[in-house]
């Protein structure tokens, strides 16, 4: 797009879109084709370099090159700064549509329930809350519930997911909501996960990094489960306890 007044249009009307609710910036390469793999509604995509980005798509994601041939539009660098004042180093910020809350909560409630759904509890960091959806996606699980008032569809979110939030459900919920299923809380005090079963229908829940898991919660769970540590070590990372938990969950069934 070499006309100015189009390129100002475009920066416009993007912005109008960005400002609406349910929607989702996808910021770099990986994000908008996780999106686009996934089918999510992705309403744009920019760069300032077209061809660059069609080259990336040839080699990492041929899958979804058609989609975004189609898609993409290519922007002089100054307006795509007004869309991303730093740009992601693939040079390409997408937006898109989240899924809506009813479809996402159709399958959290799903029943018989595949896969367990991952509770994080009040999380407080964006990149644990991302690398967390990452690993919901690539175990299978059913998706990912938050408590609390982080935004699990958070522009620093669905970066350190990978735009992976397109292929599980996500959503924010209160205690009073989740969806049904037996709680299994992850938390250093439980008794050794490697004596425990995590059915298909588990609730798998996970304290906030500071303070862990709630009282409420805690008085809640079916189970209390901890993966073993070293004498003075006092607890895991959080999005690393969540990948012990579904790896453990994983390696109970068959392959
Ligand atoms: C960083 S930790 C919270 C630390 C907090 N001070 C505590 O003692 O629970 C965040 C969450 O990761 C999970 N976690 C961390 N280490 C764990 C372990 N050894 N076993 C089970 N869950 C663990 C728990 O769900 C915990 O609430």
């Amino acid at each position: 797009m070499n006309d100015e007044a189009e390129a100002t249009g475009l920066v416009r009307s993007w912005r109008e879109s960005a400002a609406a609710p349910g929607t989702v910036v996808l910021d770099g390469f990986h994000a908008l084709k996780h999106a686009l793999r996934f089918g999510g509604d992705v309403r744009y995509a920019c760069t300032d370099d077209l061809a660059a980005l069609l080259r990336l798509a040839d080699e990492l994601a041929p899958d979804v090159a058609p989609a975004l041939a189609a898609l993409a539009v290519e922007l002089p660098g100054p307006a795509l700064r007004a869309l991303a004042p730093k740009p992601h180093p693939t040079g390409v910020v997408a937006l898109a549509v989240r899924p809506g809350p009813a479809a996402n909560l159709a399958a959290l409630s799903r029943s018989p329930r595949p896969a367990p759904v991952v509770l994080l509890e009040n999380p407080r960091n964006l990149g644990n809350v991302g690398a967390v959806i990452r690993l919901a996606a690539g175990f299978g699980a059913t998706g990912v519930v938050t408590t609390g008032d982080l935004d699990p569809w958070h522009p620093n979110v669905v970066r350190g997911s990978a735009g992976l939030h397109f292929a599980t459900a996500v959503e924010r919920l209160t205690l009073a909501e989740l969806p049904a299923g037996p709680l299994y809380v992850l938390d250093p005090e439980g008794a050794d996960i490697r004596s425990v079963t995590v059915p298909d229908d588990a609730l798998l829940a996970f304290g906030t990094e500071r303070h862990g898991v709630s009282e409420e919660l805690r008085g809640r769970a079916a189970r209390l489960v901890a993966v073993p540590m070293q004498p003075g070590v006092s607890s895991f990372n959080l999005a690393t306890s969540v990948a012990m938990g579904l790896f453990h969950w994983m390696s109970g069934r068959r392959p």
